[in-house]
């Protein structure tokens, strides 16, 4: 600690100034007188060098450690702010990342002069007291919901500080993206949790009813069971959406390195597609270059994405309208370079500008009575933009209320 350092550069000088105070008297004074000056000044200069070894001597028969080396050569190397205060809270040192959050810091200035924090404030001298470590969460400064935990330790000398010198330390911790990780969380085991109550209330309040009131009732027991089979296909749909978003999500870090035509996988798709279409009065056009489209992919969860797509654009598309599935290359994106591009277009009602950035969001959605209507789990925009994700791709939603939607995916093309 630079403490350390300033109690030798303390001894050196003093020696430094006995000798040449010494040698200024050697060349004034007579020549017999000088000979005793030289010697005195000689033993003086002896004796300084000495008593620091004297000294360490002593603190290892007291049994006291050597003094340590420094521990934090410089506060700069950490990522996250760190700032270094006396016990009377005036600021001995900060790094770059504490002057970015504060920019009012100065040295030798009272830390309240630029953190006006009194959980902060209050706690400092108290663990400059104490020795006990203190731990406080506070707010940032811009109010995004933005969460600070700062870690207040006094530093190993820290009782026995003078003033100027550093006794405590204040570590700072941005908890803002874990706090909205742990909200996201909370929130998704909430959604999942009714989503899947719903279709269980139903099914209890049916088995409860084919067991009393409508046991002797054919009629309403088909009836009962039809609805029955709708809600446990709704509960296995949300549950199959579940896990394939947690497999991609699991893989989501290890790019595909199967080489994928993507023009083959989408005819194949829009094939499976084809009796949803028809049943909905939905004409399906397909427009696919002749060559093959090769990309970088996983075919299953190319599948998905392609299914998610089509399946949207047919049910919130709207009976009797089109919808068109482009496969091709695109360099119009400029700096992007050349892409592989899938378009899914509707004529549909279209989606509100407000809702197109959050619409890939798990469980959410324009109109959840239609989704649910529609046997939607509020999930598939959620996977498609997972699955875009690891092909290191991208989505675009385009819509105009009135003139539809569309849905873009770009893709690096294979090398
Ligand atoms: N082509 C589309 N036209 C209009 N709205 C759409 C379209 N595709 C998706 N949406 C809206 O986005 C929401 C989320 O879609 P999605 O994640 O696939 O969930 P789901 O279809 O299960 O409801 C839908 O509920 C719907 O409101
Ligand atoms: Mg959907």
């Amino acid at each position: 600690m630079p403490w350390t350092g300033a109690r030798d550069r303390g001894r050196a000088a003093i020696g430094a100034a006995i000798a040449a105070v010494c040698i200024f008297a050697v060349l004034l004074a007579r020549a017999e007188f000088s000979v005793w000056v030289l010697l005195a000044g000689l033993v003086a200069v002896a004796l300084a060098w000495l008593w620091p070894s004297a000294s360490s001597r002593e603190d290892r028969r007291e049994g006291k450690p050597p003094a340590t080396p420094p521990l934090l050569p410089s506060a700069s190397v950490f990522p996250d702010p760190v700032i270094l205060v006396d016990r009377r809270l005036v600021v001995t040192g900060a790094n770059e990342a504490a002057r970015a959050i504060l920019p009012g810091l100065k040295e030798r200035q009272p830390l309240a002069f630029a953190l006006r924090s009194p959980e902060i404030l209050d706690a400092i001298p108290a663990v400059a007291a104490s020795g006990e470590p203190a731990r406080v969460e506070v707010p940032g400064r811009s109010g995004h919901e933005q969460t600070w935990e700062v870690r207040i330790r006094r530093l190993a000398s820290g009782g026995a500080t003078t003033l100027g010198e550093p006794a405590v330390a204040l570590f700072f911790r941005d908890l803002t993206d874990h706090r909205r990780l742990e909200t996201m969380r909370v929130d998704f085991i909430a959604n999942v949790s009714h989503e899947l109550r719903t279709p269980l209330a139903s099914l209890s309040g049916f088995i409860d009813t084919l067991k009393g009131p409508a046991r002797d009732d054919p009629k309403a027991r088909e009836r009962f069971l039809d609805i029955m089979q709708v809600q446990a296909q709704r509960m296995t749909r949300l549950i199959d959406d579940l896990l394939q978003l947690s497999r991609v999500e699991l893989k989501e870090h290890v790019p595909p390195t199967s080489l994928v035509d993507l023009g083959q996988t989408v005819a194949h798709m829009v094939e499976v597609m084809a009796p949803l279409a028809r049943e909905r009065g939905v004409e399906l056009a397909l427009d696919l270059p002749a060559e093959p489209i090769l990309i970088l992919g996983d075919r299953d969860e190319l599948l998905r994405l392609v299914e998610n797509l089509v399946e949207n654009a047919i049910k919130y598309g709207g009976p009797g309208k089109a919808v068109e599935i482009v496969v091709g290359r695109s360099s119009a994106a400029g700096s992007e370079g050349e892409r592989v591009e899938l378009s899914v277009r509707d004529h549909g009602p279209g989606i509100p500008p407000e809702h197109l950035p959050r619409l890939t969001e798990r469980f959410y959605r324009v109109d959840v009575a239609e989704s649910r209507t529609q046997g939607g789990t509020g999930l598939g925009l959620a996977i498609v933009k997972h699955i875009v994700g690891r092909h290191r791709g991208r989505l675009a939603i385009e819509s105009t209320p009135g003139q539809g939607a569309t849905f873009r995916a770009l893709f690096p093309p294979a090398p």
